[in-house]
């Protein structure tokens, strides 16, 4: 039930002063977000890197209100590439972008996130790297979407997200099951309306199951964005049953959790890529990530009143 609570906290900006006001807040939040600037989360990349992982990374400026900070994310991501292609990372990180950082929510905005991350996504193309869109709330599909296939005429390596809790989502699954397609298959973490998505938790899963064969028998890359134990082993046993080596099909984890799960596939010579947020807008981040998950919230609330 707190779920939907916390992801409307995640909008409100006089809720957002107090969170970021208490000051056990920092320990909880650093256990998420790599760091509020780029050298410290390249560490963090590096080290993930070292320990076999993949890596994805998010600028944190999404809910902007004005076209500067559009653009001041825009080349945020560019030196981002920058320290990607110097550090010759290129191969082993690649980054997620939320359009709404790009512009997408303010007038005009679709033409504005397209112009605004063509340069992000033609500067990752020359440092070897490729770019993933985020999926944001169900009103930004359409408009995410058509940015995708835009950009994937000239960089067809371009990422997508698709969420299970949306029922238009199998549709889009066929549609993107395509030959070159890169698609992270998530759950979905927005507070959707009845008329759209699935509202129980075990109809989402159901759909990601049905989303994830589509894409595993598919001609793309299926990324299986879960830490879901159920979704993990049914990713695993698509594959085997689609034939598909490690290196066709990856896994993804959110930075900071199921750490020892993440090591185990690994291990088993899985691709297993950690998503690694870092900047300081990190408050609507760190909300999501309470709402989904109880231990989280009860994670911050023992910060508390151990203090
Ligand atoms: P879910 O929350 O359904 O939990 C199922 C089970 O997984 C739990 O019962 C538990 O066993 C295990 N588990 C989950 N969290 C755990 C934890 N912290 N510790 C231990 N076990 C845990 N969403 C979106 O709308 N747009 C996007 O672009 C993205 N991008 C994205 C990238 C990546 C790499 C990931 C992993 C996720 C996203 N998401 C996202 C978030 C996604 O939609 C979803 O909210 C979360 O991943 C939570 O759903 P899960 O499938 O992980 O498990």
């Amino acid at each position: 039930m707190l779920g939907p609570v916390l992801l409307a906290a995640a909008r409100s900006d006089s809720i957002r002063r107090i969170v970021a006001a208490t000051p056990v807040t920092r320990p909880v939040v650093d256990r998420f977000i790599a760091g509020e600037r780029l050298a410290e989360s390249m560490r963090v990349v590096r080290d993930l890197a070292a320990r076999g992982r993949e890596i994805t990374l998010d600028y944190l400026g999404e809910d902007i209100t004005d076209p500067a900070e559009a653009l001041r994310n825009r080349d945020a991501y560019l030196l981002l590439t920058e320290a990607l292609k110097t550090q010759d990372l290129g191969e082993r990180a690649e980054m997620s972008v939320k359009l709404s950082a790009f512009g997408q929510a303010l007038p005009g905005g679709h033409e504005l996130a397209l112009k605004n991350v063509t340069p992000v996504v033609e500067a990752a193309a020359e440092a070897g790297t490729t770019v993933t869109l985020d999926m944001e709330d169900h009103t930004t599909v359409d408009s995410t979407l058509a940015i995708l296939a835009e950009l994937r005429r000239s960089f067809p390596q371009t990422g997508a997200v698709l969420q299970s809790y949306l029922f238009r989502t199998e549709e889009d699954c066929h549609a993107l099951a395509g030959e070159g397609s890169r698609v992270r298959l998530v759950k979905g973490a927005y507070n959707e309306p009845a008329t759209v998505a699935y509202q129980d938790k075990r109809e989402v899963d159901r759909a990601y199951v049905r989303c994830l064969k589509i894409l595993m028998a598919g001609q793309g890359y299926p990324m299986i964005g879960s830490h879901d134990p159920r979704m993990v082993a049914i990713g695993q046993e698509l594959a085997h049953r689609n034939g598909r080596k490690p290196a066709e099909f990856e896994f993804q984890m959110l930075y900071g959790i199921r750490e020892a799960e993440q090591e185990r596939l690994v291990a088993e010579g899985h691709r297993m890529r950690v998503y690694v947020p870092y900047g300081t807008d990190w408050y609507g981040y760190f909300m999501r990530r309470l709402a989904e998950r109880p231990a989280n919230l009860a994670f911050f609330l023992r910060s508390l009143a151990t203090r």
